[in-house]
C-alpha cells in the first residue's frame, strides 16, 4: 500500500527490514545497545560487527539509550547507510507512559533522520514483539506519529536549495496479520483526513 503525504510516499510492505534499500532503516533495540533478538538481532546480523562497535562507542559518550530516545550509526553490511536504533517502552498495561514513550520513538527517529539529510527511512512495529505492546494500538501510534510529522513538514533549507525532507517512509511488517492491521489503521487515518 502507498499513499503520499504531502509529497512522501508512505508505503507498508510486509518483508524483512534488513532487506531496505532505504538510505536509513530503524532498529528496535534495547537500552543497551549491544543487540539481542527479533529486529535487533536480525540487523546486527545481517549488519556485521561495525554496527556493534559503533554502538559500544556511542555507549562510552552517553551511556545507555534512554526508551523513546534515538541514536544512529554505519549500516555496515547492509543496504542501508544508517541504522536508527531506537528503544521503545515494554508494555506495562497502558498506565506507564508507554504511549508517549512510542510515540517519541517513532518522532526521535524521524527528527534525527531529518537533520542528517536522510531521504528514505524504514520502520518496523517497534515495541510488538518481546515488549508485548498491543500492534492494534500500537500501529495507530507509528501512523499518526508519521502521518503528523510529515504534514507538518517544512522544506529544510540547504546551502539556498530548498529540501522537503523525506521522500520515503516505509513501515516493514514482518507478518501477514501485522500488515493487514497496520493497512485497516492507516485506511482508518486516511479517510477520517480526507
Ligand atoms: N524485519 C521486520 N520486522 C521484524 C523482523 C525483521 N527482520 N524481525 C522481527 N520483526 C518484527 C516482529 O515480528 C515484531 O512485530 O518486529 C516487531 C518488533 O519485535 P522485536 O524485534 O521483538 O522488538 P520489540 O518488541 O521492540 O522488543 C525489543 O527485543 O530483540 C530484542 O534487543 C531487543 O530487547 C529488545 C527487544
Amino acid at each position: 500500500m502507498i499513499v503520499s503525504i504531502n509529497k512522501t510516499k508512505l508505503v507498508l510492505i510486509q518483508d524483512d527490514i534488513t532487506k531496505q534499500e532505504t538510505t536509513a532503516i530503524v532498529n528496535a533495540a534495547n537500552s543497551s545497545l549491544l543487540g539481542g533478538g527479533g529486529v535487533d538481532g536480525a540487523i546486527h546480523r545481517a549488519g556485521g560487527p561495525k554496527i556493534l562497535k559503533e554502538c559500544k562507542e556511542i555507549r562510552k559518550q552517553q551511556g545507555s539509550c534512554p526508551t523513546g530516545e534515538a541514536v544512529i550509526t554505519t549500516g555496515g553490511n547492509l543496504k542501508a547507510k544508517y541504522v536508527i536504533h531506537t528503544v521503545g517502552p515494554i508494555w506495562y498495561g497502558g498506565n506507564k507512559n508507554e504511549d508517549n514513550l512510542l510515540h517519541n520513538c517513532y518522532l526521535n527517529s524521524l527528527k534525527l533522520a531529518k537533520e542528517r539529510r536522510i531521504k528514505s527511512i524504514s520502520f518496523p512495529s517497534i515495541s510488538t514483539g518481546a515488549y508485548h505492546f498491543p500492534i492494534e494500538r500500537a500501529s495507530k501510534i507509528a501512523l499518526k506519529t508519521v502521518i503528523d510529522f510529515l504534514q507538518d513538514n517544512e522544506p529544510v533549507p540547504l546551502e539556498g536549495k530548498s529540501l522537503t525532507g523525506f521522500e520515503e517512509v516505509r513501515f516493514v511488517l514482518f507478518s501477514k496479520e501485522d500488515y493487514e492491521i497496520y493497512l485497516k489503521n492507516l485506511q482508518e487515518i486516511i479517510d477520517w483526513t480526507e
